[in-house]
């Protein structure tokens, strides 16, 4: 009796420990391996179930970017990236090299680049886990570097947003680059959306917060589906996206999309009748377009533009008489296809 109850309190205990380095299957990639960038390859260090890949992507004709990715749906949707802003050509690698330094070589310049710079020393291989993250460990399986201390523009179940850390949204839909809008757990403990200076990327308007300076401690994405900003003794202090949700069922990510919105998606495995998309379970902020009002700037779709939202997406339009200074970017604003009028110079038109 005294056994069964103690074996239950150990089996909730595990249920509830993030991350629980003893529960994974570790496939190790040991040290001295590496992965070539090369077209038509995509060769990739898989998860123990495979529904997880690390390795280069192509994109496009821009070249190459390291990256995270669901290895098993059509789309393989990239979670986190090592080098949105500076591809590399194909010929590039990614090498853990027998001294336990993980580096990414840009063969146009020749450089290595430290992915992983706070684990110096003491790697003794490397490993894509079933959750979504890619570990560098040491010889005890301690893990001295995750790829989820270290998001980029996603947080996945089992993941958390510490207190001081940032998403930002990429670019563009295929830019991978860091973009326009920031979502940030400050030191302070207040949850931000915020608009950067772009091309700088500190914060510049602020779009939606929680009342939570001196109390917010961490964002947790847990696996039934529930993600929220907890303080330090666990108290939930904010919803972000609650559900009840299978995790057999489906994949699931919280993202902050390039035009600015943070959505909870959800994508159902298998072959039923919502398989094969990614659907929008919640979003922030309701409205975007009411949302981003900034004093100097262009509001959620750039200068000189109407934004209408549908269902929480913005739909950024042009006045009439002006265009896209962009096709390809539509955020980037309009310009007018006139030439402004003026009433200090002479012209025909001041005499009248
Ligand atoms: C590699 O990935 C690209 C882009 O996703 C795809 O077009 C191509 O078919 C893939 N190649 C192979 C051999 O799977
Ligand atoms: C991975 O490497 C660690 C440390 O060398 C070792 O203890 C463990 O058994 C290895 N796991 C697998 C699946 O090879
Ligand atoms: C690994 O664990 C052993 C025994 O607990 C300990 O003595 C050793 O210092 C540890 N090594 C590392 C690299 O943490
Ligand atoms: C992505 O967008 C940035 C910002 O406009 C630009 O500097 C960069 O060249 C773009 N990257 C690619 C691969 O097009
Ligand atoms: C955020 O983290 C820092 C460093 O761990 C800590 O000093 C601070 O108290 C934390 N803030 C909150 C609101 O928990
Ligand atoms: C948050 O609290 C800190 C320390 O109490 C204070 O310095 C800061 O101004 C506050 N920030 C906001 C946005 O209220
Ligand atoms: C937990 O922390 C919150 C915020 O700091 C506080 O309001 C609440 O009273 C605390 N609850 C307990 C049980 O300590
Ligand atoms: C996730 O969080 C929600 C809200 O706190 C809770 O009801 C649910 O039991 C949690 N699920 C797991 C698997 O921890």
């Amino acid at each position: 009796m005294t056994f069964d109850v103690l074996f239950l309190l150990y089996f909730i205990l595990f249920m509830f420990v993030p991350c629980s380095t003893t529960a994974q299957t570790y496939r190790n990639i040991s040290l001295g391996s590496s992965l070539d960038a090369l077209n038509d390859d995509n060769s990739s260090w898989q998860s123990p179930s495979g529904e997880f890949a690390f390795g280069f992507r192509q994109i496009g004709k821009d070249g190459f970017l390291l990256a995270i990715w669901f290895n098993k749906i059509t789309e393989k949707t990239i979670v986190w990236s090592a080098n949105g802003d500076n591809l590399v050509p194909q010929g590039s690698k990614v090498e853990l090299t027998a001294d336990g330094h993980f580096l990414l070589n840009d063969i146009s310049t020749g450089k290595d680049r430290s992915i992983a710079s706070s684990a110096a020393t003491g790697v003794a291989y490397a490993a894509m886990l079933d959750t979504g993250n890619f570990v560098l460990a040491n010889q005890n399986s301690t893990i001295l570097w995750g790829s989820f201390d270290q998001p980029t523009d996603t947080i996945l179940p089992a993941q958390a947003l510490n207190n001081g850390s940032r998403l930002f949204a990429r670019y563009t839909a295929t830019n991978y680059s860091r973009g326009r809008f920031l979502f940030t757990l400050q030191s302070s403990g207040g949850l931000m959306l915020y608009t950067t200076n772009f091309p700088q990327d500190y914060p510049y308007f602020n779009y939606w917060k929680t009342d939570t300076n001196g109390s917010g401690f961490q964002v947790i994405f847990n696996q039934s589906g529930s993600i929220y900003l907890a303080a330090r003794n666990g108290t939930i202090l904010n919803v972000i996206s609650s559900n009840t949700l299978s995790k057999q069922d489906l994949y699931q990510r919280l993202t902050l999309d390039y035009d600015g919105v943070l959505r909870h998606y959800v994508y159902r495995k298998g072959t039923g009748s919502n398989a094969g998309v990614w659907s929008t379970l919640s979003f922030i902020p309701s409205n975007i377009c009411m949302s981003i009002s900034q004093p100097k700037g262009g509001g959620a779709c750039g200068f000189n533009s109407l934004c209408q939202h549908d269902q929480g997406q913005p739909i950024c339009k042009c006045p009439s008489g002006y265009t896209l200074m962009d096709s390809h970017d539509v955020l980037k604003g309009c310009k007018q296809n006139f030439a402004p009028q003026s009433c200090d110079e002479a012209s025909a038109e001041t005499d009248l």
